[in-house]
């Protein structure tokens, strides 16, 4: 984990997101035409992007959101996931997309998609604005991606380190970051 007094440096500039962002609209915009997804955003990670991505939808979409957690003795690679604020919209039969700010281990974004599928949506696919493949701990298919990283850690554009940096408008990483 960096330490919270590094300086800053910006990663990926907002610019590059805006563009980022509207690259992933069109392409969901093609795939669901015709179709009313619901998005469920994953938080808290996920609502800066999810909010810029839906500004970029012409499409009858609805949002939802679910908190999950990880719990046991070792809280990072555990593996083991709860839902902590559970989903108010009915999912089976809909066109399910997910948005995530990233994909790290993986074991997340797996618990989620086993947990969705068990209520029976129509289509179930994701929607992550980063991956850290290099961490992947549990497989998991991005169908929209946004960056790769490197193994950094990053926070800005609602990524936080201790629940602070998620108002940055940039994704920063921590300039003495050894953890690649
Ligand atoms: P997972 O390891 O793929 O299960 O990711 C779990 C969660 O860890 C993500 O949803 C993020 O909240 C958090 N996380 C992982 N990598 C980073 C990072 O670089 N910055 C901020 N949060 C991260």
């Amino acid at each position: 984990m960096p330490d919270q007094d590094c300086q800053l440096k910006v990663l990926i500039t907002r610019e590059e997101i805006k563009n980022t962002v509207a690259k992933l609209a069109n392409e969901i915009k093609e795939d669901y035409r015709g179709k009313h997804p619901l998005l469920i955003g994953v938080l808290k990670g996920s609502f800066v992007f999810m909010a810029d991505l839906i500004r970029q939808l012409d499409l009858p979409v609805e949002i939802d959101f679910i908190r999950l957690c990880s719990y046991g003795a070792d809280m990072k690679s555990s593996g083991k996931v709860k839902v902590v604020q559970r989903l108010k919209t009915p999912v089976k039969g809909r066109d399910v997309l997910v948005i995530e700010d990233i994909v790290d281990t993986g074991l997340t974004l797996s618990f989620l998609l086993n947990y969705l599928r068990r209520k029976k949506p129509a289509s179930l696919k994701v929607c992550a604005l980063t991956d850290k493949p290099s961490r992947r701990k549990a497989p998991v298919s991005i169908e929209y991606l946004g960056f790769t990283l490197p193994d950094k850690f990053i926070v800005g554009y609602g990524l936080d380190l201790d629940q602070k940096f998620r108002n940055l408008p940039d994704i920063c990483v921590f300039e003495d970051d050894e953890s690649s």
